[in-house]
Formats: C-alpha cells, structure tokens, sequence
C-alpha cells in the first residue's frame, strides 16, 4: 500500500492568531491520511512550536536552488531544515506563472531539498489552453521528465509528485475523478520508465478545488494517492474531512 497524504498549501494566506487557532483544530483530531501543512516561511517557526510532537507535519512553499550566497529574497534548503521542515513544493504554477520557474529550475529545487533531507513535492500540470490543445500529456511530461532526468533513482525514491491542472486551481472547477486518474497513470508509467519499483511506490497527489465533498470520489482511484489543498486547508474541519476521505 502506497502512502496516503493530504498537504495543505496555505499560500499567502495566514496570520500568527489564525495559523494557531487552524493548527490547534488540526492536530486535535486524527486523520486516516498522513497530514501536512505547508505555511508562508515567516510562519514555519510557529508550525515548528506547534505540531512538534503532533501527528502533523509542516511544509514550505518554495526553496531556493541555490545553497547559500548573495541571492536576496531566497530560502536556503539548509535553514529549513533547521525549522523541522519536511516537505517543500516545488514548481507550483504559481510559481512557474508568476516568478518565471522553469522546468530545469524545479528540477534544481527538488534536488536542493533532498540534500537537506527536505521531500520534495514536485507539481506539474497544464494550462486550459494546452488541455483544450490535447497537449497535457506533453506538457505535464516535459515537466516530470526534466526532474527525472536530474534525480538517481535513489532520489526518485523519496520525492512526491502531484498533478495540479491550472485550471482547477482555485476556480472550483474540479478535474473529473477520470480525467485526473488518466494523468496520474500517464506519470506513473512515466516514472516506471526510469524505475518500476520506484512508480509503484510514489505517492502522487491531486490538487485542484479538492473539497470535503469531492475528495473520496478522487482518491478512490488508484493512481491518486491524496491531495494538495488549497483553499480548503485553510478550514481545520475541510482540511480534516478530506484528510479522511
Ligand atoms: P485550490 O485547492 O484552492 O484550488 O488550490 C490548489 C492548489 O494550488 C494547491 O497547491
């Protein structure tokens, strides 16, 4: 059985007052998935104090590809670590549309983050356009094989990867349990291409307006194997309803 995750991805959502009444409803109950949460960085020491000890585990947004140096702005690998952190998104769209991340940065990322022991969970997905194209296969393949053209299969081995189509991504236009699963095979046997041990035991996660009441319909696919919520992690009761779907 491949490992179940729901991660959160608060975005530049939050506040100190907020983030510990969210937390406090978060760890107080218990999910069948695996639970994370990943915070803008100012808040990673807060998550740090919170759910130290707590089933949950915390998150960052972003990491730089760059070790250390004059890179004003960025969040070394390394000082997140320090913070406790286990996981790091890498290659959000958000991130590929407005800061201009190409596929070989995200690649650079992740590989960043699994030399401070930090998991990398790598986003791929397509534009409407590209979908409307017929071109997400090729797009969400030229971005999953620029990462698998960085990493050894030992690294491979301990990252995540999720597919989030941009279109789905706050608009409350959910893919179709179908229509993610289809992806999620397409980057499996992707994967499987380089290391079949590998494939079958990467968690790959949906992402995209997953909500309390279309999460169990999407994670009983098989290739899907939880999710990375946006708007929903920001309520402790969605964020937990879908974290036991
Ligand atoms: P929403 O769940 O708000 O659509 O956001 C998805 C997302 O981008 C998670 O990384």
């Amino acid at each position: 059985m491949r490992q179940k995750l729901v991660i959160g991805n608060w975005k530049m959502h939050g506040s100190l007052a907020a983030n510990a009444a969210l937390l406090d409803g978060i760890k107080a109950a218990s999910a069948r998935a695996t639970l994370a949460v990943c915070a803008p960085f100012p808040y990673l020491a807060q998550c740090q104090t919170l759910l130290s000890g707590s089933q949950v585990a915390w998150g960052a947004q972003d990491v730089s590809a760059e070790a250390r140096g004059a890179f004003t702005g960025e969040v070394a690998a390394s000082m997140l670590a320090e913070f406790g952190v286990s996981y790091a998104l890498v290659g959000h769209s958000e991130r590929r549309t407005y800061h201009g991340e190409t596929n070989a940065t995200v690649a650079a990322k992740a590989l960043r983050a699994l030399e401070f022991g930090i998991v990398p969970v790598v986003c791929v997905g397509e534009t409407l356009a590209e979908r409307e194209a017929r071109q997400t296969e090729a797009v969400v393949g030229r971005q999953l094989q620029a990462v698998l053209d960085a990493l050894s299969i030992e690294q491979l081995g301990r990252i995540v990867l999720a597919y989030e189509p941009v279109w789905a991504i706050g608009t409350g236009k959910t893919a179709s349990s179908a229509q993610a699963q289809a992806v999620h095979a397409v980057l499996r046997a992707q994967v499987a291409g380089k290391d079949a041990g590998v494939a079958s035991r990467m968690a790959i996660l949906y992402g995209g307006s997953v909500k309390p009441d279309n999460a169990a319909e999407l994670f009983s696919m098989s290739d899907i194997d939880g999710g990375l919520i946006g708007g929903a992690s920001l309520k402790a009761d969605d964020f937990l309803a879908i974290g036991n779907a």
